[in-house]
């Protein structure tokens, strides 16, 4: 099923140079880019976007890491796109990430020691977890005139 889905190069991604690393993971296995662009948000934002984490306790450090500078938003389209990116992206904790994927590949923090230190995960990426998520996340983040409906070559190749 051809689905869309939101992800986020998150400012640690951008400091670290890895956009263009990061977005040809994505190009390579054929997902098309109809979304893209840079923002720096706030955090009334970010309550909005990580809703669900608001109250825990490793909330203030999560919030403070995704507004410390800007990140690239993208809406990605591809067959079952939201279980893909997130195997793309691997565990949410970079220590466990399998090496291959995104997380498992440029980072290797752990819950141990992000919470000794009282920071969050910096983990370069998020990918929406399901397609619920996906669909408010999209609409959080994009405007309909910000999606862009056109014909790549992979297309002939899933037709
Ligand atoms: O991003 P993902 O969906 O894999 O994980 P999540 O459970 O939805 O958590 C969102 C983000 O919060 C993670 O990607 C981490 O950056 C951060 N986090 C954290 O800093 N400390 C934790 N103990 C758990 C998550
Ligand atoms: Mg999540």
């Amino acid at each position: 099923m051809i689905e869309n889905t939101l992800i986020l190069i998150k400012p640690d991604g951008v400091q670290r140079g890895l956009i263009g690393e990061i977005i040809n993971r994505f190009e390579k296995v054929g997902l098309k880019i109809i979304g893209m662009k840079m923002i720096w948000i706030d955090k009334e934002f970010a309550r909005k976007h990580y809703k669900e984490h608001v109250e825990k306790a490793f909330y203030p450090g999560l919030e403070a890491m995704i507004t410390e500078g800007p990140v690239i938003s993208m809406v990605l389209e591809g067959v079952d796109a939201v279980e893909l990116t997130r195997k793309i992206v691997g565990s949410t904790e970079p220590k466990n990430a399998t090496p291959g994927t995104i997380r498992g590949d440029y980072a290797h923090i752990s819950y141990g020691h992000a919470d000794e230190k009282g920071i969050g995960i910096k983990n370069l990426v998020h990918a929406s977890a399901t397609k619920e998520e996906s669909k408010e996340e999209i609409k959080l983040w994009f405007k309909e005139n910000e999606m862009y409906d056109y014909k790549n070559v992979n297309e002939i190749h899933i037709r």
